[in-house]
């Protein structure tokens, strides 16, 4: 790593309160839209709350947009608790969310709160999410019944995609609508603070946030939810393999990334860098000293 070279510090931004959950309900209350990104790692947490995001998700992306797997299904308890601490130390106001990883809360309700309290304890979130509906109801009674607040993830569940039949979009037909309301009305009793709604027809996502108290974080599911979130490597270009419909990319950090690394190349190959501004100096006098000492 490079010195540290100073640089002048922006004026410090007003002060803002630390986000709770009491905080989404209140916006909810008052109409007011929750901002939430998901990030992985120090710099960017610290970014994006000096910007002023309501809430960031360690999600479990992470496998396929920071590590490279092919899906979320490999992602561990220790890797997530990895990021997350990295995310803890830049991130001091908005709420935190880490994303239960596959396995970690299915297996046993025991297991599931044991996994839901490590990420309070050795992750800094202030909150878990996991992914399901009816059939998670008891593991996010047990969950919330130990203190630890959940977000509750229905629609497209990536973790289930085996079952899903691949990344689709869900609750396209009456039945299944009525089933993700049913899931969602039945989340929001077992304690859930809130809930994503993820790949889900604009209208169904208005309704379901209609009919709860609790507010709902959408992806893909319109501008009727009381919340939007979307996967920070996505907004940022950063991700290279593929990028959904309903992203809206804010810039282009993968061309931008590769071109700063093919223009240090060639600086390098042809000796622009370094230059003398970044090069340490010796004194002509020590110098002819040391030429001396070595004969
Ligand atoms: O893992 C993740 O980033 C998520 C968001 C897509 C909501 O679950």
């Amino acid at each position: 790593m490079s010195t540290p070279v100073p640089v002048s510090t922006p004026a410090p931004a007003a002060a803002r309160k630390k986000v709770t959950t009491l905080t989404f309900r209140q916006k909810k209350e008052r109409g007011e839209v929750i901002t939430m990104l998901t990030a992985y790692d120090y710099p960017t947490a610290l970014a994006m709350d000096k910007a002023g995001v309501d809430s960031i998700l360690v999600g479990d992306s992470l496998g396929m947009v920071v590590l490279g797997y092919e899906n979320t299904l490999p992602v561990t308890m220790e890797e997530m608790l990895h990021h997350c601490r990295a995310v803890a130390r830049g991130a001091k106001t908005a709420l935190l969310v880490g994303d239960m990883p596959f396995m970690s809360y299915q297996v046993s309700i025991e297991q599931a709160v044991r996994n839901a309290g490590r990420f309070l304890q050795e992750g800094g979130m202030d909150a878990v999410k996991l992914e399901g509906g009816r059939e998670r109801a008891d593991a996010i009674r047990a969950i919330t019944g130990a203190g630890i607040p959940v977000m509750g993830h229905l629609g497209l569940t990536p973790q289930s995609i085996h079952q899903l039949g691949g990344f689709r979009a869900q609750g396209k037909t009456a039945s299944a609508a009525k089933r993700l309301v049913e899931d969602a009305l039945l989340l929001e009793e077992a304690g859930c603070f809130s809930i994503v709604l993820e790949s889900v027809p604009a209208r169904l996502a208005d309704l379901i946030s209609k009919r709860l108290t609790i507010p709902t974080i959408g992806i893909g599911a319109g501008n009727g939810c009381d919340g939007q979130v979307l996967v920070t490597h996505d907004l940022l270009g950063l991700f290279d393999r593929f990028t959904p419909k309903f992203v809206k990319q804010y810039a282009n950090f993968h061309a931008e990334m590769q071109k700063a690394f093919a223009d240090y190349i060639e600086d390098v190959e042809t000796r622009r860098f370094p230059a003398a501004e970044h090069t340490v100096e010796m004194d002509d006098r020590e110098w002819e000293g040391l030429l001396k000492e070595l004969g």
